[in-house]
């Protein structure tokens, strides 16, 4: 799959059992950084990599900053290849934002090759040119849009996940689902219980059912002018609930539950319908393995809504989704209201 972008286009390859190693072991000037939990389970596998020097890192919201991009970035610069070191990125999510960011402010640009190892980051992350560093205590807020030279997917990364975090790639292939209307939810519907399972062959096809979609919009919208916006489907509630959780809440398992109180509040709006809304329950529910607490939707939670602290009681925007209408989709609603959201929290804590 090539990814069209304004920056470069970029390929998305899939590798069957590791084959990517044929592709990257030749390179001679390549700085590997790899994620630390992937490198304890795939060393072996992995060994042709290790004989150039590499980093390992901590995969943890708290890394995720500049000191540590900076740090990556310094550790290039001593390299003796320097401006023509292609860095090799292995990990999830927050792997990829590091290295990524590091890649587009050093020389202006480095050459990086991306090996997603999560779920979520092989679904929906990989591609996109996002990079996002937390800084100042908010999360994502420093980035630049800087695509890989080039991506390979191998599932053979998969089974090693903990539940958390598998279900948290779910999340966002969940949503793709929703996007697409009535067939992306019935499509997902037949796939559900072997994507639960484990099963490769299913996984594998949602990987690439999922890319596809995104692609579609970031190709229209690579900058989140517009169109783009419509992929923040259970983002704004998600998001929240990562940060008052301190993290306990994955980020796709925030979309998920972002996704179910964005449909309960279409829902009282009369936008979908009861059964609509069960029926969506019944099919994101299960791959929801976290305890909400009450405390998770304290006032903090509305405020990082909000994001700011004075603009209580105003409107605020969101995704929310619309079947019973005659233009039928995901929209972007401008007056969503803080007592709706609340509603909508307290039914999906009764849930969950
Ligand atoms: N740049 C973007 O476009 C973009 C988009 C969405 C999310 N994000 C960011 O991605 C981050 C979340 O990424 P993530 O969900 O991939 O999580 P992650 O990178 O934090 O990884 C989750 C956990 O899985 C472990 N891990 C990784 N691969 C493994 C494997 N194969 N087997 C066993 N354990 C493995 C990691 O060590 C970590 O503990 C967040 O910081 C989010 O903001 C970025
Ligand atoms: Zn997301």
């Amino acid at each position: 799959m090539i990814v069209k972008s304004h920056l470069k286009h970029y390929e998305v390859a899939f590798s069957n059992k590791f084959s990517f190693l044929l592709n990257i072991c030749g390179i001679d000037n390549r700085y590997v950084v790899i994620d630390d939990k992937v490198y304890k389970l795939y060393k072996q596998q992995l060994s042709c990599l290790m004989n150039c020097p590499f980093l390992v890192l901590k995969s943890t919201e708290k890394n995720k900053t500049v000191k540590t991009a900076l740090n990556l970035s310094e550790a290039i610069m001593a390299f003796p290849s320097k401006r023509n070191t292609v860095l090799i990125s292995i990990g999830g999510g927050i792997i990829q934002d590091i290295t990524g960011f590091a890649a587009s402010i050093l020389y202006r640009g480095i050459k990086w090759i991306f090996i997603p190892t999560t779920l979520l980051a092989q679904t929906d992350s990989c591609i996109g040119s996002k990079t996002s560093l937390n800084h100042g205590g908010y999360k994502n807020l420093l980035g630049t849009f800087y695509p890989p030279e080039k991506i390979f997917i191998d599932t053979g990364f998969i089974p090693t996940l903990s539940r958390k975090d598998f279900f948290s790639g779910v999340g966002e292939i969940v949503k793709i689902a929703i996007t697409r209307g009535l067939k992306g939810i019935a499509e997902f519907e037949r796939d559900a219980l072997s994507i639960l399972n484990g099963d490769q062959k299913s996984i594998r096809k949602w990987i690439e059912k999922s890319l596809e979609v995104k692609k579609q919009f970031i190709e229209k919208d690579e900058f989140d002018a517009g169109e783009r916006k419509l992929l923040n489907f259970g983002h704004t509630f998600g998001h929240a609930l990562e940060k008052t959780s301190n993290y306990a809440v994955p980020h796709g398992q925030g979309v998920s539950i972002g996704v179910l109180i964005a449909n309960n509040i279409s829902e009282s709006r009369g936008d979908i319908s009861p059964e609509t809304n069960v029926r969506l329950q019944k099919l994101i529910v299960p791959f929801i393995n976290i305890k909400l607490k009450s405390e998770y939707f304290s006032d903090e939670y509305f405020n990082a809504i909000k994001k700011d602290k004075k603009r209580q009681g105003i409107s605020l925007a969101a995704i929310l989704l619309r079947l019973n209408h005659q233009k039928h989709g995901l929209i972007e609603a401008h007056d969503v209201q803080e007592a709706e959201i609340r509603r909508a929290a307290d039914a999906i804590l009764q849930l969950l």
